[in-house]
């Protein structure tokens, strides 16, 4: 018997694990459960990406390609960025990694020392904080309250900021909230972090997944100061519905991008190759089916919200999401209260009974560092998502 080493104690087991074990348990069963935990598309990757990834294959494109990326994939990633986001990056400045999550990984493992303060946006996605500790950095939290659209504001960030900060993960569209930065809120935290020397980690994995009449602005459009502290997170899975082929990127400084190739050289090498070609597809391909899948995302928020709206007499409460494909329902008017006799204390009980109760899975909002609210994804179909939300209304009406 070996100890594990102290990096790997500091990360905490996933609290979403016995909710999705008891989930599963169900089906098995034979039981209909609903799943609003769902975080991918549940869309077929298009047609002609998956084609480029058969004919990668009977080219024989099955060999190891530069750690850091496909040229093809790369050149392909600089036109999107100067395209959508009028960002003018060089080749060289671009990594392709196994997933948006590994190169976050690979951008805090490159940044952060031991000691130095990370900046967390508070609902947050639940693996930035575990990989900040990871690498020895610590992680402080800045809370995006629902009064405030659940979105940070600058003179929140300075007042964070200390001698030992030295990034800020910012997200938008947001994961778990929804929220959506205007120009003008990103380009005053842009203000703070160019005059306080902060790198800003700018996960924008959901860009492409924005409704309601906003627009996706890249932190790293604000100036080319901020450009030169920024590290632009993205990646296909969501957009294209491809989660499962494991393809993210970042765009960031020649420097930072040396030290990272050179890392991931040692780590990972190169993303599967097919995969590499399926993305080229992806981004240089016909935007018609992602267009499709966006627009039914969007049909379907709408029939979420309009029922949602129909909740808040039974003590349910809402921020009206403007992108990715989430919302957090606000329970704690039902904190403290009875569900068959037994007391409601937290986002994780509201987890717990509905799924018993009411076969209906959700992510409690604790996962997210926010226990007032349980996230519900509408990654599902119209019938379903009513079913489950009438069930959800059955449980509040319940409550006593
Ligand atoms: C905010 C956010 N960033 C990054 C990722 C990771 O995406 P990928 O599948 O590219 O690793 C996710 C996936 O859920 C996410 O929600």
């Amino acid at each position: 018997m070996f100890q594990v080493s102290e990096r790997i104690k500091a990360i905490a087991p996933s609290m979403t694990l016995a909710i999705s074990a008891k989930a599963n348990e169900l089906k098995a069963a034979g039981e209909h459960v609903i799943n609003f935990g769902v975080g991918e598309p549940d869309f077929n990757t298009p047609e002609h990406i998956c084609v480029a990834a058969k004919e990668a294959l009977d080219k024989g494109y099955t060999k190891y390609v530069a750690a850091a990326g496909l040229p093809a994939l790369k050149k392909a990633i600089v036109k999107k960025l100067k395209k959508d986001n009028n960002l003018d990056y060089e080749a060289s400045q671009i990594i392709v990694s196994n997933g948006a999550k590994h190169s976050i990984f690979n951008a805090i493992f490159a940044v952060i020392n031991p000691g130095d303060e990370v900046l967390i946006p508070k609902p947050y996605w639940l693996t930035y904080p575990e990989v900040v500790k990871s690498c020895g950095g610590i992680p402080e939290y800045i809370y995006a309250t629902p009064r405030h659209g659940y979105k940070i504001t600058a003179a929140q960030v300075k007042a964070a900021i200390r001698p030992q900060t030295k990034m800020l993960i910012f997200t938008s569209p947001n994961n778990p909230t929804g929220a959506v930065y205007t120009e003008d809120e990103i380009r005053a935290i842009a203000e703070v972090c160019v005059k306080h020397n902060i790198v800003v980690l700018s996960d924008e994995i959901y860009e492409k997944l924005i409704y309601g009449g906003e627009t996706h602005f890249s932190i790293a459009q604000c100036s080319p100061e901020m450009k030169d502290l920024t590290i632009v997170v993205n990646g296909v899975s969501k957009s294209y519905a491809m989660t499962g082929w494991r393809l993210g990127y970042l765009a960031c400084p020649e420097h930072l991008a040396k030290a990272i190739s050179s890392f991931q050289s040692h780590s990972t090498s190169n993303v599967n190759t097919m995969t590499q070609y399926a993305a080229v597809a992806a981004l240089e391909g016909d935007v018609k089916p992602m267009n499709e899948m966006i627009e039914a995302f969007g049909r379907r928020r709408n029939i979420m919200l309009e029922k949602l709206d129909g909740m808040k007499a039974l003590g349910l409460d809402y921020v009206k999401p403007d992108g990715a494909f989430y919302v957090m329902l606000l329970c704690d008017k039902l904190y403290g209260k009875r569900y068959k006799g037994v007391k409601i204390r937290g986002s994780m009980d509201i987890a717990d009974m509905l799924l018993t109760h009411k076969k209906v899975a959700l992510t409690p909002g604790v996962c997210f560092g926010d226990d007032d609210a349980v996230r519900l994804s509408y990654a599902l179909s119209a019938k379903d998502m009513l079913e489950g939300l009438e069930k959800i209304a059955e449980f509040a009406s319940e409550v006593e």
